[in-house]
């Protein structure tokens, strides 16, 4: 029997390892990309959007519609991640003119379109940035809880952040956002960064992508240096942890997780906590789980399945 391909949003704020995770979805046999919409995070929304383009011209993923989003948070001030993406959201690459085209739907109309489009096959959110997009379609449009069958999760940490000493990035960025899309009903997997902190470009990964000899395996190869310098510089990691496409891996291969169900709620209120995502891993609160929480990733898997589908371009 041939299995049935996901239909797949992804929803990204490019970024490094968000380019990756357009790259694996796009590649990937279990996918059917339907489309790419941007969110900001790492950088404005004009940025990453222009990001988006960028790396769909170079890998030549031309069909899929890329649609941009919303420019700020629900109830914050923007906050962007150039400490670590660059001024650009993608520093390392000379890039040239894009030419694939932006499309003209707003990211909230279009994934509000195809969660209501076919109920055959429900929509598979992977969502890698902030989660401005997937929160305001769900309070545009509240059916679509319903019709998507999950929605993956980059982002938050059972333990310590990475922006704040409690928080992650994606989720300090927009938490009301987080605390929008946990309640909702959806099935949720989240990939915390205690997996994605194990999915790591060494040097043995950076020479087997590079051997691949193609544009996109230069232009990778471009990316995870550059991202190798910013995570030495401000994390003092010896390589950049590779977080985005561990949510899209997640979605391909779930055995490629160890994973607990648990309550996650997030900290929408308090100063030195804010964003946090509070992890009930030992069932203390009694709240229902509301998501499967990654805790481990199986490395060598995960690889492979990134060169695999660098390969393919
Ligand atoms: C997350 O924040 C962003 O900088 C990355 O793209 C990733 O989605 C990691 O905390
Ligand atoms: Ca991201």
């Amino acid at each position: 029997m041939i299995p049935v391909r996901r239909r797949v949003v992804l929803d990204c704020d490019p970024g490094h390892d968000d380019a990756m995770a357009i790259l694996l979805a796009a590649a990937s046999p279990a996918i059917d990309l339907e489309a790419i919409t941007t969110v900001a995070g790492n950088q404005t929304l004009e940025k990453v959007t222009l990001n988006a383009r960028r790396v769909c011209t170079v890998a030549g993923i031309e069909t899929v519609p890329i649609a941009a989003g919303c420019e700020s948070p629900m109830r914050r001030n923007r906050i962007v991640a150039g400490a670590i993406h660059g001024d650009s959201g993608l520093d390392g690459v000379e890039w040239d003119e894009p030419t694939v085209s932006l499309d003209q739907r707003h990211a909230v109309e279009l994934l509000v379109e195809l969660a209501m489009r076919h109920e055959a096959r429900p929509l598979t959110i992977v969502a890698v940035g902030p989660l401005t997009n997937v929160a305001t379609a769900l309070q545009r449009e509240p059916r679509i809880a319903g019709r998507i069958d999950r929605i993956s999760i980059m982002g938050g940490a059972i333990g310590l952040g990475n922006w704040t000493p409690s928080a992650e990035f994606n989720f300090y960025a927009d938490p009301e956002a987080a605390e929008v899309v946990f309640a909702s009903g959806v099935p949720i997997t989240l990939v915390p960064l205690e997996v994605t902190h194990q999915a790591l470009a060494t040097e043995r990964i950076l020479a087997r992508i590079a051997a691949l000899d193609s544009a996109v395996a230069r232009m990778s190869d471009a990316l995870l240096r550059y991202f190798s310098e910013t995570y030495e510089r401000v994390f003092g990691f010896s390589a950049p942890a590779v977080h985005d496409p561990c949510a899209v891996a997640a979605i391909i291969d779930p055995t490629i997780f160890d994973a607990r169900p648990m309550n996650v709620a997030i900290d929408v209120a308090s100063q030195l906590s804010l964003g946090r995502t509070v992890c009930d891993v030992y069932g203390t609160t009694g709240r229902a789980p509301n998501a499967d929480v990654g805790t481990g990733l199986q490395v060598d898997r995960f690889w492979d399945l990134m060169l695999e589908a660098l390969a393919t371009y």
